[in-house]
């Protein structure tokens, strides 16, 4: 099966790339499972139902989010009820929503997508990463009760995501970090057949910071003292992701590849599609 996952979806600018690109992308390539980032859609700051509708209705099979998940605070409420919105699996006991889910993919395979934090240089510090993953894996895995395994680690540092992938590998068919919305090029399948890749990037403009106007934060780093707020870039948005070709026998990878569409980055997209 062929699996496309989405960077951190930054604001109008990357929801608009998206919602353009996105069925496009599904239908001239045979994706039969689509995860979307969303923790940054509103604004840059969370996201509201409606965005996640319409980012579903475009094709994203499951939305993940991160430290920004409950910026918009209407998330604590729809979080229960929309199990296709995933929030990180390591929050507290009793947090609203669901930090994993199994779906369907259009092939009839059986997905685990699963959203985890990482604890180094983040907040809120969550629960042990490594032993949510442990849990989530213990039902029997790849092979016997899911065709898939996908893990977004939402995480700050490379070591702890590298580490993180070494943990699952052979036991995920995916693991993507995102946050930086700075792609890395690391992308590989690890010697126990689980593809890789640091940091998907961002589904935004990267004429930016991170996807935000990049006036405040250089204010923030010149003179320490806030001047406004920070707002969404509004120029083009980049697409950046990464795109697995999963084995149907054994749910591990075969290939793994970046995608990049867009004004700003050099474009890339799997020669093998
Ligand atoms: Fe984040």
């Amino acid at each position: 099966m062929r699996l496309l996952f989405l960077g951190d979806m930054v604001g109008r600018s990357g929801r608009v790339a998206v919602q353009e690109r996105l069925p496009g992308l599904i239908a001239d390539h045979g994706i039969d499972f689509t995860i979307v980032n969303g923790e940054n859609a509103a604004g840059g700051f969370g996201i509201t139902e409606a965005i996640l509708n319409d980012t579903l209705s475009a094709g994203a099979d499951v939305v993940t989010t991160g430290n920004h998940v409950w910026d918009q605070r209407e998330a604590l409420v729809f979080a229960d009820r929309q199990t296709r919105f995933l929030r990180p699996a390591n929050y507290p006991k009793g947090t609203p929503g669901h930090g994993m889910g199994v779906y369907e993919a259009k092939n009839g395979a059986r997905v685990m997508v699963s959203n985890i934090m990482g604890r180094v240089f983040m907040a809120p510090d969550l629960d042990d990463p490594f032993a949510c993953a442990e849990a989530q894996l213990a039902d029997g895995g790849l092979g016997a009760a899911f065709d898939a395994v996908v893990f977004d680690f939402h995480a700050e540092a490379t070591s702890e995501k590298m580490c993180f992938g070494h943990f699952v590998d052979g036991r995920a068919s995916l693991v993507v970090g995102t946050h930086t919305h700075t792609p890395t090029a690391d992308h590989q399948v690890l010697s126990g057949g689980t593809a890789y890749l640091s940091d998907a990037g961002m589904c935004g403009d990267y004429d930016s910071s991170l996807g935000m106007d990049k006036e405040e934060p250089l204010n923030r780093f010149l003179n320490k003292i806030p001047k406004g707020r920070f707002e969404a870039a509004t120029g083009a948005a980049t697409i950046c992701g990464v795109v697995v070709e999963i084995s149907d026998r054994t749910g591990l990878a075969e290939r793994v590849a970046p995608l990049r569409i867009g004004p700003r980055l050099e474009e890339t997209s799997p020669d093998w599609w």
